[in-house]
């Protein structure tokens, strides 16, 4: 993939290179009118003529195997069309697990159940009801094997995480136990996090079609790449005879970062019945099959000399995994970098059990590791009697010490100070359960947050139209996070054109390849290419037109051309010029297309690039029954360039709901005998309701980061989620003088401290 050097003339005039005009912020979502009108389609929605409905069946024990499936009734049941099962499924071919296909599937190919809720068959008819309805006609036997069950009860069985990734699972960095023996103070505390599941607003669903050998998808999917990927390598064919398609992702938050069981399962169902089939999980479905964030248990020691200077840092992390496959959920890493610190020791270790497998989801790592780490600082700064917010300044990490590398970019310091001046920090009593109004206690609690920045080769195409329209196409996706909004933006901008001129088509697979939406790095991965491939288009445009002996400009240098509304015009002379639509229609009306990359440069790995953010929240917490309120949370972030306010904004704001959700609400419950998710619906998975979330607000310091990629963004879907729960356990215990260190916060633990 090349990059090539941008045209001369085609650089906007702002003094750094690449910098985004504030002019051109501030606009609509792209796709606004789309999803009020519900022109928006989502995988589910496409009216695929002939289609069947497939209906997955889910294991109910959690260890052992399936003995036998009685399909004779579900089969001769009204409208049912075929019933897979382990024991009549085509056999996939046998592929060694490729680096993307990492994912143990659960696709029929053998008997074995590893946890309740497993997929162990396909029922499909010409109607959902009559696949349901089938479903419950099966007469399946199990072999029921011991199940591992209980996390707490095993925590001492924990074990090293295997295939840890790019970063090392354990750390240690200096002389920790004679960082110890020095330290004035130490806190030693454990903090836990629980399972919490993915429940975007569409759940998964897939459509699947067969046009002789080659395989359609309308998939809900964060990577349309990825998708195309794994399909092909499961099924054992080639991967050009794989099409995705995504125009509307509805929430994925990590969960549609992979590709699960179903979507094989639909390919599968679609093949055997010789038809379209349509596999939409109901929402109990997303407890299990589709992966989840893991339990941790979480011990932190904090030694620190009596001016608060932390010498020592240990951080030791045992989580949840499934028995079919690891996944490391790295709390404990920007443990390794968030302060400064003489010595430092992290650890990740896993204990098996018979549950769905973990995985990304929104802040891997960053999430759970702040809600433990941050509070511990909170517990510091108490017992060295220092404000919190001081300890942390105290503690500034000027370079990344994890890794002895130099930052980006960051301005967590303008964070603290920003946040805390418009929080009211300086009001803030910091003797718990001193204010009362009411029945209610009232207190602050701060935190840092942090998410570490990604960026991946991606691609874009760009096509300036004779009607001097612009089409950009690119194969990323877009979540309801703003993609289409800021790719919109960044090819105007870069043409000098309204991005009312500009048509992007995101979501198929046909289109210059673009990477996961995952790891908040669509806009640093897709907008430089976009950029990249603007700017190329931009200069054929000059070179016909300088070329092109009728034209005004023709003999120019494009270093002489300036471009602004659509129009190509001398620099020193600005009436001079020719529009879009000229220079085309002059040279045969033939479009002007270009597809151009970017990707990371050579340095990545000289740097360590991180976004920034300071929390403050203000709870009120019932005397008399503990319930807790969040009333107010304030944010301030350093995530490089803000490509978009409402798009951006929004995403914090998201994020910072989601963080009231994991502070007080958020919990999976697992059978202790069956394994079964006990909860597996909104009415008893508790997630916020606009009753439960008071005043948020936002800023962002917006300051480019252009040593992390050309348009200076380090990505925003994640960080507003880590630092919030423990803002929030840190209020709380300002308010009441209890402190809870197993999340979510309910009442009854704050209760049972009294
Ligand atoms: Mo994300 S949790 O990388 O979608």
């Amino acid at each position: 993939m090349s990059i090539r050097r941008a045209p001369p003339g085609a650089s906007d005039d702002s003094a750094q290179e690449g910098a985004i005009a504030p002019a051109r912020r501030l606009k609509d979502r792209y796709d606004g009118r789309a999803k009020v009108t519900g022109a928006a389609r989502y995988a589910a929605d496409f009216a695929v003529p002939d289609v069947a409905y497939a209906f997955l069946v889910q294991s109910t024990i959690p260890n052992g195997a399936v003995t036998s499936i009685d399909s004779s009734a579900a089969e001769h049941a009204y409208g049912v069309l075929a019933v897979l099962t382990p024991f009549n499924a085509p056999r996939l071919p046998v592929l060694p697990l490729q680096p993307s296909v990492r994912r143990n599937l659960s696709v029929l190919q053998n008997t074995e159940v590893h946890y309740n809720g497993q997929p162990i068959a396909v029922v499909v008819a010409t109607s959902l009801d009559e696949a349901t309805c089938a479903a419950a006609l099966l007469r399946i036997t199990y072999d029921v094997q011991t199940a591992k069950l209980d996390f707490m009860g095993r925590l001492g069985e924990s074990r090293p995480i295997k295939e840890p990734g790019r970063d090392p699972a354990d750390t240690s960095r200096g002389d920790l136990s004679a960082s110890m023996a020095k330290a004035a103070t130490i806190v030693e505390e454990t903090y836990t996090t629980p399972i919490q599941n993915h429940n975007s607003m569409e759940t998964h669903s897939t459509v699947a079609w067969w046009e002789r050998d080659k395989l359609n998808l309308y998939d809900s999917t964060q990577s349309i790449t990825g998708d195309q990927q794994t399909i092909a390598k499961v099924l054992g064919i080639p991967i050009e005879n794989v099409r995705v398609q995504c125009p509307f992702t509805g929430g994925g938050f990590g969960s549609k970062g992979s590709t699960w069981s179903h979507v094989i399962l639909a390919a599968m169902a679609a093949k055997a019945v010789g038809r379209p089939v349509k596999l939409a999980l109901d929402r109990n479905q997303m407890f299990g099959p589709v992966g989840c964030r893991p339990a941790t248990v979480q011990k932190i020691r904090l030694g620190a000399s009596t001016n608060g200077r932390l010498l020592a840092v240990q951080h030791n992390v045992v989580l949840h995994s499934s028995v079919m496959e690891d996944f490391l959920e790295p709390s404990a890493f920007a443990t390794r970098m968030l302060y400064s610190s003489e010595s430092n020791i992290t650890t990740h270790q896993v204990v098996d059990m018979n549950l769905g497998i973990a995985t990304h989801m929104r802040a891997p790592g960053e999430a759970t590791g702040t809600a433990a780490f941050e509070s511990a600082m909170d517990e510091l700064a108490i017992k060295l009697k220092m404000d919190p917010i001081h300890l942390r300044l105290v503690n500034y990490a000027e370079i990344d010490e994890g890794k002895n590398l130099a930052f980006t970019s960051k301005h967590l310091r303008e964070c603290y100070q920003q946040a805390a001046e418009q929080f009211g920090w300086s009001r803030r009593n910091p003797t718990p359960g001193q204010r009362l109004e009411g029945t209610e206690f009232i207190g602050c609690g701060m935190a840092t947050a942090t998410r570490h920045a990604t960026r991946s080769a991606a691609q874009a195409i760009v096509r300036i139209l004779q009607d001097g329209r612009v089409f950009v196409g690119s194969g990323t996706q877009d979540l309801g996070t703003g993609t289409y909004t800021i790719i919109a933006e960044t090819a105007a901008e870069t043409l000098g054109l309204d991005p009312s001129l500009v048509e992007v088509k995101l979501g198929d697979s046909t289109l210059p390849r673009a990477p996961a939406s995952t790891g908040s790095q669509s806009a640093a991965s897709v907008c430089p290419a976009v950029r990249n491939a603007a700017r190329q288009a931009l200069l054929q445009l000059f070179n016909l037109a300088i070329a092109d002996d009728r034209s005004p400009l023709h003999g120019r240098k494009p270093e002489d051309l300036g471009v602004l509304d659509g129009r190509i015009f001398l620099k020193l002379h600005p009436s001079t010029g020719q529009t879009f639509a000229e220079i085309i229609t002059s040279n045969g009306g033939k479009p002007v297309e270009a597809i151009e990359g970017a990707e990371p440069g050579a340095d990545r790995a000289s740097y360590t690039a991180n976004s920034f953010g300071a929390v403050f929240a203000e709870v009120a917490v019932d005397r008399d029954t503990c319930m807790v309120k969040v009333r107010r949370v304030v944010g301030t972030y350093d995530i490089g360039t803000l490509m978009n306010n409402k798009t951006g904004l929004n995403q914090l704001i998201g994020g910072i709901v989601w963080g009231v959700s994991f502070a007080l609400h958020e919990e999976a419950h697992i059978d202790p005998v069956f394994g079964r998710t006990v909860n597996e619906n909104f009415a008893e998975y508790h997630v916020p309701v606009n009753a439960d979330i008071g005043q948020i607000d936002v800023t962002v310091l917006d300051i480019p980061d252009m040593l992390f990629n050309p348009v200076g963004a380090r990505g925003i879907g994640e960080i507003a989620i880590t630092g919030v729960a423990a803002a929030i356990a840190n209020a709380i215990y300002n308010a009441t003088g209890k402190r809870v260190r197993q999340f979510p916060i309910t009442s009854d633990k704050i209760m049972d401290r009294r």
